[in-house]
């Protein structure tokens, strides 16, 4: 906050206590904040984006100031990453015969040996597979393989997602996101960001913990180039709430990641900043959220808002295309409103115009779906399924999805 000459920042929504005096707004009436949004295909110069040319060049501003005000600049040096295979096992899943392999990024830190950054993957593979594999990559909470439950406990508990995937005949792999960066502020003089730095603190557009997390999927994709049996130019990348923020990111950021899976983001993820429903910008650049972001996130809680922000999500969103991007959420009956299901749908929707200009199909309808249901048929897909907070009940409309892209070759 020095570094930003700011000494107080507003303070967030609350969440759980439903008669503090901020408590999150849901109402929907008072959600809209903005009387416009920045729009994608419109230069900072206030030119028109018209063709697939133009829009390579507009890339360029939007990854410009998503980097500098949202989520921070990746540092340019290269970081090496030694991947060594520390287990290997044959079991199966299901009915599915299938190699596991436990592996360490090994990072190099020459550069400053007091810090040692070790990133923890692990990797399924049916056996036997006829071509190279597409992989399903996710950023996951560590152990083997945990999942999120539905909280809806009506719901039938399906196969896992690992299952689901294995039996078309695809890779499932989990990267743990905090064995490189730890989840909390204290830890970006540590981790890989801290690494980088030297063990100095961030400068105001240093890059945040979000993006330090896509970084470690960029390093995954490295290691699947080097497996034989996998594809690397098809690889999808899935996360849940912060992980589903990093999924994003780590999407719009990397070009060989070739589809996304975005579980209930929120905000920080595919909300619109903009919107003041559930979270807020307020919460994201508070003590216990600003390392997701760049430093001069912060600014936008005080004295500058959300609506002085030169981007919205749907630029993010935008910043994927032309590759297939599936957004999710749950019910806010059973997953609640903090996520702010209609502000990631509206994100979704407006970045179609951008998918519609590389001749790609975003989302057919302008309202959103009805629970339960979704639009899915397009390049950019929205579905809002009748559970909690987890993915678990979109996995298979996203390997729907996923199929119309993804075979083995
Ligand atoms: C908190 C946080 C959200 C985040 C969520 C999660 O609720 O405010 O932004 O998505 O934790 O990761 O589960």
């Amino acid at each position: 906050m020095d570094l930003l000459h700011i000494t107080s920042i507003r303070p967030g929504a609350e969440g759980f206590n439903k008669n503090a005096p901020n408590y999150q707004n849901v109402d929907e009436a008072k959600a809209t904040t903005y009387t416009s949004l920045p729009d994608p295909l419109v230069f900072n110069n206030g030119k028109p984006v018209k063709s697939a040319r133009d829009w390579n060049n507009r890339r360029k501003e939007l990854f410009e100031d998503f980097d500098r005000e949202i989520y921070g600049r990746t540092p340019k040096q290269k970081i090496a990453v030694k991947w060594e295979v520390t287990g290997t096992t044959e079991e199966k899943l299901g009915d599915v015969p299938v190699v596991k392999k436990s592996l360490v990024g090994h990072v190099d830190n020459s550069s400053y040996p007091s810090i040692k950054v070790d990133i923890q993957m692990n990797l399924t593979m049916p056996k036997g597979a006829k071509g190279k594999m597409p992989v399903i990559l996710e950023f996951g909470f560590g152990g083997n393989f945990p999942q999120r439950p539905n909280t809806n406990p009506n719901a039938p508990r399906p196969k896992s997602w690992q299952q689901q995937v294995v039996e078309k005949g695809w890779a499932a792999a989990v990267i743990v996101p905090t064995s490189y960066q730890a989840d909390n502020g204290g830890g970006l003089a540590d981790g890989i960001i801290g690494l980088a730095n030297k063990g100095e603190p961030r400068k105001v557009d240093d890059w945040g913990t979000l993006k330090a997390w896509g970084w470690g999927a960029s390093r995954a994709i490295d290691y699947f180039a080097t497996e034989a049996s996998l594809d690397p130019k098809q690889v999808a990348i899935e996360g849940i709430s912060r992980y589903g923020k990093a999924a994003l990111v780590a999407m719009a950021y990397e070009p060989r990641m070739a589809m996304a899976f975005v579980g209930s983001s929120g905000a920080g993820g595919a909300k619109l900043h903009r919107r003041d429903f559930g979270e807020k910008v307020e919460n994201l650049a508070g003590s216990g959220e600003y390392h997701w972001m760049a430093g001069n996130y912060i600014k936008y809680a005080g004295p500058l808002t959300a609506n002085d922000m030169p981007v919205d999500s749907h630029e993010l969103i935008a910043l994927c295309a032309p590759r297939p991007v599936f957004v999710g959420c749950g019910s806010p009956n059973v997953e609640g409103t903090w996520v702010d299901d209609r502000g990631m749908f509206l994100a979704t929707l407006y970045a179609t115009p951008v998918y519609e200009l590389l001749g790609k199909r975003g989302l057919k309808v302008k309202e959103m779906p009805p629970e339960g249901t979704g639009d899915t048929d397009g390049d950019l897909a929205f579905r809002q399924h009748t559970g909690g907070h987890t993915n678990e009940p979109n996995w298979p409309s996203f390997l729907e999805f996923a199929s119309r892209y993804f075979k083995v070759r």
